[in-house]
């Protein structure tokens, strides 16, 4: 299988981490999807990850690409719980993840503009649901247990902050889940990804 992606994001980490924690090798394929229009043909969101499958099929985004690699039959441990609480646990918490994503690189984007070209509205916007978020989750680091795809989301998530937003000091006012992080960032599936520009 053949994995669209860039050693930059975050969403095309967390599939990477996910099939190394089943097991599952992938085919790299580096791809700039912003100067590359050939891509739309791969995938007409003009995104990554994209997951080329052997008999041709594409599957995006990032959240059905885990779901696929978990559903194969691996040799790893499933990283969907199956049903009930600790199914929707995992994929809340991946929806906060993905969510931080969501406001953090359009943000990035914005920050990049010239300084005349940037609104403060929207900056404010992205960096109070990334905060919000944070604190929700720094709530409920008692849920970060296991590796599962909740797990596995959030430590990506701010496995960028660090990479991209070093500067909003994301640990400070949030010890648990540094704490969680300190060692859940040392399994080997994290530290082979570690995002480079
Ligand atoms: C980044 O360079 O920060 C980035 C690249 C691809 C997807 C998301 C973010």
């Amino acid at each position: 299988m053949k994995l669209y992606h860039s050693p930059a994001s975050p969403y095309a980490r967390k599939v990477r981490v996910i099939a190394q924690e089943c097991g599952i090798a992938l085919d790299l394929v580096p791809t700039d999807p912003r100067g590359d229009a050939a891509y739309g043909k791969i995938n007409p969101l003009q995104r990554i990850p994209a997951l080329v499958l052997d008999d041709g099929e594409v599957l995006f985004d990032s959240p059905v690409i885990a779901e696929y690699l978990d559903a194969t039959d691996h040799p790893g441990p499933k990283l969907f719980p199956a049903s009930g609480p600790a199914r929707f646990r995992a994929l809340k918490l991946q929806a906060m993840a993905d969510g931080i994503l969501d406001a953090a690189v359009p943000r990035r984007q914005e920050s990049l503009r010239p300084a005349a070209l940037q609104s403060e509205a929207q900056l404010g916007l992205y960096k109070r649901s990334m905060s919000q978020t944070l604190d929700a989750l720094e709530a409920m680091a008692d849920k970060l247990e296991g590796v599962n795809i909740g797990t596995i989301a959030v430590a990506c998530a701010v496995g960028y902050l660090d990479f991209r937003f070093p500067d909003d000091a994301w640990r400070h006012g949030r010890p648990k889940l540094a704490a969680w992080f300190e060692t859940f960032a040392k399994r080997p599936s994290l530290a082979a990804t570690a995002p480079t520009a």
